[in-house]
Order: C-alpha cells, then sequence, then structure tokens
C-alpha cells in the first residue's frame, strides 16, 4: 500500500490516527478539571503505566481538551536531572500572563507574577537552574522564603486565586512524574493540599512509570488519599483491533480477521506496537484486505524497527553492569522477578547488585512491584535484551 498515506504513527507522543479505549480517563479527567472550575473539590490525577501505553498523548489530549472548555493549563516534562522549581517558574509565568490580561483576574494576576518574582528569587540559591523572566517586584514575604515547600504553597495558592477571580482553574500536566525527586514532589502535594483545603482551583494531571504511586506515598504520607492513580495498561482485544482497523477503514482498506488477530497476539495489546505493526503491515501489503501472510511478513520489519528505536534508546543509555543485570533478569523471563534469583544468575551476592539496581530504577528501566522484586518498566524489553546481547555476551566477565 502507498506508505505516503500511511496512517500509524508510532512514535515517542506522537498522536495516534485512533485513540482507541481511553474514553473512560477522558471523561474522568474532564469531570474533574470542570468540578475544580466549578469550585467542588476534585482528586488530582496520577496516570500510572509502562512505556509504550500512551499517557503522553494521553496527557496532550486531556490539556487540549481543557483548553477547549477555558481552563488554563501548564504542559511540562520532568526531565532528569533538572529541579522542579526551575521547570514549573517558566510555565507558570506564561500561564499568569495570559490570565493577567483578562480584566477580572488583572489585580490577582500581578500579585501571582509577584508572588513568582519573590519565588524565583528566594529559591534561586538552592535550585540554581531556575531561569525566568520578572514581570513585576517582588512583594516581601509573598512566597519568598527561600523553602521550597512553603513558597510554592503561596505562590500556586496566589495563582489559584488569579484563575478563581477570572471563573477558570489552573491546571497542571507535568509529563514522567517519576523524575522529579521525592523532597521536590512533597512540595507540589503540599502545595496541591493546601489549594485543595482553601478551595483554590489549582489541580495536577500527572503521568509516570510504575514506582510513583510508592514515591508520592514515602514524600507524603497523605499523598495517596489526595490522588486518583488510574492504570493505564495495553488495550483489551477490542480496542487494539480498533486501533489497528479503523484509521484503515478511513481510507477504504480493510483487514482479514485473522490479520488482526495475529497483530494483536503479537502486540499484546502495547499501543506503541500496534502503531509499529500497522505501520509495517500497510507497507507490506499490496491491495485491500490486509492479509495475515502480510502481517506474517511484517512482524520481522516491525520487530526490527522496534528494535531499532524504541529499545534501542533505552538500551544505549545503560552501562555495562546495568546491561548484564537487565540481561540476567531476561534470562529469567518477563517477570517480575527476585533479586536473589537475578544475583544467583550472575554468580554475585545481592547486596552487591544493589546499586546497579538503584540506578535502573532511577534510570526508569525497572520498578519494584513488591519488596524484593524487579520488573521492566519497558514491555517486552526481556525479548529485546536476549536479541541484543548473546548468552556468551553477558556470561563473559
Ligand atoms: N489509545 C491508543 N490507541 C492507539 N495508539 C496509541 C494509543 N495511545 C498511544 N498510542 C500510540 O502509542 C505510542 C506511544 O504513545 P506515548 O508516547 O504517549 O506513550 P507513553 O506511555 O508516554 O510512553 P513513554 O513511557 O515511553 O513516554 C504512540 O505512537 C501513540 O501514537
Ligand atoms: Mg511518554
Amino acid at each position: 500500500m502507498d506508505p505516503v498515506t500511511n496512517p500509524y504513527a508510532p512514535g515517542a507522543g506522537t498522536p495516534p490516527p485512533e485513540l482507541a479505549g481511553r474514553d473512560e480517563l477522558l471523561r474522568q479527567v474532564d469531570i474533574a478539571c470542570q468540578r475544580i472550575r466549578a469550585g467542588r473539590h476534585a482528586k488530582s490525577v496520577l496516570m500510572i503505566g509502562l512505556r509504550g501505553v500512551g499517557k503522553t498523548v494521553l496527557l496532550d489530549r486531556m490539556r487540549d481538551n481543557a483548553e477547549g472548555a477555558g481552563i488554563h493549563t501548564l504542559r511540562m516534562e520532568a526531565p532528569e536531572g533538572r529541579s522542579l522549581p526551575a521547570l514549573l517558574a517558566p510555565q507558570l509565568r506564561q500561564a499568569l500572563l495570559r490570565l493577567s490580561r483578562l480584566e477580572q483576574a488583572r489585580e490577582l494576576g500581578k500579585r501571582a507574577l509577584r508572588a513568582l518574582a519573590g519565588f524565583a528569587k528566594g529559591l534561586k540559591v538552592k535550585y540554581q537552574d531556575i531561569e525566568v523572566g520578572i514581570d513585576f517586584d517582588p512583594e516581601p514575604g509573598l512566597a519568598d522564603n527561600g523553602d521550597l515547600e512553603h513558597d510554592l504553597q503561596v505562590l500556586l495558592e496566589a495563582a489559584g486565586q488569579a484563575a478563581k477571580a477570572a471563573g477558570t482553574a489552573l491546571v497542571l500536566f507535568i509529563d514522567e512524574l517519576q523524575y522529579v525527586e521525592e523532597e521536590q514532589l512533597a512540595s507540589l502535594v503540599t502545595a496541591l493540599h493546601r489549594c485543595s483545603q482553601q478551595q483554590v482551583p489549582v489541580m495536577l494531571v500527572g503521568a509516570g512509570l510504575p514506582q510513583l504511586p510508592g514515591q508520592m506515598g514515602r514524600a507524603k504520607s497523605y499523598a495517596e488519599r489526595l490522588f486518583d492513580f488510574p492504570f493505564v495498561g495495553p488495550l483489551e482485544p477490542a480496542h487494539a483491533r480498533a486501533a489497528i482497523a479503523v484509521p484503515a477503514a478511513a481510507l477504504g482498506v480493510a483487514y482479514e480477521e485473522a490479520a488482526l488477530d495475529r497483530i494483536v497476539a503479537a502486540t499484546e495489546g502495547y499501543p506503541y506496537f500496534l502503531q509499529e505493526w500497522g505501520k509495517h503491515a500497510w507497507d507490506t501489503a499490496d491491495d485491500s484486505p490486509i492479509t495475515l501472510g502480510d502481517v506474517e511478513l511484517a512482524s520481522v520489519t516491525a520487530t526490527a524497527a522496534l528494535d531499532e528505536s524504541f529499545f534501542r534508546v533505552r538500551f544505549d543509555r545503560l552501562t555495562p553492569s546495568e546491561k548484564r543485570y537487565l540481561r540476567a533478569m531476561a534470562e529469567l523471563g518477563p517477570g517480575p522477578h527476585r533479586s536473589g534469583d537475578i544475583a544467583a544468575l550472575l554468580d554475585r551476592r545481592v547486596t552487591t547488585l544493589g546499586p546497579t539496581r538503584a540506578q535502573l530504577i532511577a534510570k526508569g528501566m525497572v520498578w519494584s512491584p513488591s519488596h524484593g522484586d524487579t520488573a521492566f518498566t519497558v514491555p517486552m524489553f526481556d525479548a529485546f535484551m536476549k536479541r541484543i546481547m548473546s548468552r556468551e555476551d553477558w556470561l563473559a566477565d
């Protein structure tokens, strides 16, 4: 089929042609945003899921919906190694400048911008990466203590009051939340808690890897009551089929039932894999309908493409000892695995492997579903590790 019209979209954060199976989640967030704006209580929402399940595209869609409903939003992605205040300050400034243009929010908007100036000034010593334009002089005593927990509360509350005055709400959309340091996460939780107590319309919609609820709970024990943690998983078979069939049907192309079954089985319904399989099935087929034979041929090129993109970018960030650790896990199967079993395979003691495991968690490669257990955060990473590292490679030293 013509590659120019190929509808599928494998790629990090690339919107799919059909966002299948997420209506309920979209509705949940939509309702929460509207409740917050109406001055009612709603929990912040943190979506939890493995790599490639569609968290980023969901956040973007939710944000578009919120903006469309007149809600003011901020969009951030926590990068490894940057502070939350540095990330937040410029985004908040943009949102506050937009809010201050509204007649009813002018005064409170200015006050919030003064709070932002105090926030940046006070925290600059500790978080040197904060860089934000200053529009108004700080007001002494307003968010300028130099203590993140305190200043962030005051700042978000001031921002929320400006939003409230304009009859809207402020919703923070933050991706990759697991990379935010626990102390900074704790401050964010406290600030959101404060806003909710004061009935100020500020809410967080976040996304992160499965370790996030645990990190949140360690940061602030009451975090679990403050947030909903919906799990974003692979698509159920009917939705996975729709993700493949609907975009093709829109272009007048059909699939054999057996072809769809084969794609669902090979991808286990994981959205990133579905896009890759769809793309290769389309490019392989000569005509409609796309057949089981086409899909079988496409499986080879789809796997190779995933190896070179989705899996490869993660593998390349690993040190040799991290690679060996993951390779040993792969030897044991998809997981989760006991730390003791992994150590035994590597002929090492669990304690000496502790630092490697901790680095892998920090890099977002593995997580711990329960004490002493280790699981991949990337679906089907075990099979990839076996393809890329032969037995001799990892048993060598
Ligand atoms: N509901 C869906 N239906 C069909 N395809 C989807 C769906 N959600 C996401 N995708 C596709 O899956 C791929 C991965 O999406 P996305 O980057 O949002 O995942 P993610 O969970 O943010 O991954 P990561 O943890 O690696 O950042 C994209 O190509 C996207 O188009
Ligand atoms: Mg993402």
